[in-house]
């Protein structure tokens, strides 16, 4: 079971939902379940370094050749991080995504750059995106979540602004981000071939 977490755009969340899902993965009682880092700049690496998640393999494949391969029997859960520019190795992930998770935030100009990531993701490929660091009860929020409803993408999660999920590998895993991921991990898993 391969889970892509991917945006073409940079700073949404993508290393932050990847940790998290691997995470909530390992508590879900996946095994084994490895992280793969395909971002050059290695963001979901230096985490795992810094701050190690029992039962969370790290392999880094900044690569669409190593991607590919860290993405063929496994035998368990992956969640691929993937970099913000590279649509080579985006796609060669994608291409083995059973289910794509695309981190994305509220207000600005986010959609083009998902619907660039939608137009990658294969027909059938179940998918949903992830409202990150959103702030609740704001207008903003609600206009990006009933433009993902107008635009039939269904929203898989929406993970609120916390001081304890910014600090990165600084901090232990928030608590509370470990059970929304694990909600959206759920989503992302409902319709995995049998
Ligand atoms: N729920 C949250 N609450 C607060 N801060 C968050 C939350 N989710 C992500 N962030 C912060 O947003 C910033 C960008 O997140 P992250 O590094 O995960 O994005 P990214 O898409 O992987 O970036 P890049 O494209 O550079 O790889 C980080 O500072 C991270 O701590
Ligand atoms: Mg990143």
């Amino acid at each position: 079971m391969n889970i892509v977490v991917s945006n073409l755009k940079g700073g949404v969340g993508k290393t932050t939902t990847s940790v998290y899902l691997a995470a909530a993965a390992v508590a879900r009682g996946w095994e084994p379940v490895v992280l793969v880092d395909a971002d050059r700049q290695a963001s979901s690496a230096e985490w795992l370094e810094v701050a190690p998640i029992e039962g969370v393999d790290l392999v880094e494949a900044p690569s669409e050749r190593t991607v590919a391969r860290a993405l063929a029997g496994h035998g368990g859960l992956a969640v691929v991080d993937t970099p913000p520019g590279d649509e080579r190795i985006v796609r060669a992930a994608l291409e083995k995504a059973d289910a794509v998770v695309i981190p994305t935030r509220a207000g600005g100009v986010e959609y083009s750059r998902v619907a660039a990531t939608l137009e990658m993701v294969a027909a059938g490929t179940p998918h949903g995106v992830v409202v990150c660091a959103a702030r609740l009860g704001t207008k903003d929020l609600d206009e990006a979540v009933a433009w993902w409803s107008e635009q039939k993408v269904a929203v898989w999660g929406i993970v609120p602004e916390r001081v304890g999920i910014a600090s990165g590998p600084e901090s232990r895993l928030y608590r509370e981000g470990i059970d929304i991921y694990a909600t959206v991990l759920k989503k992302a898993l409902r319709k995995r071939p049998t």
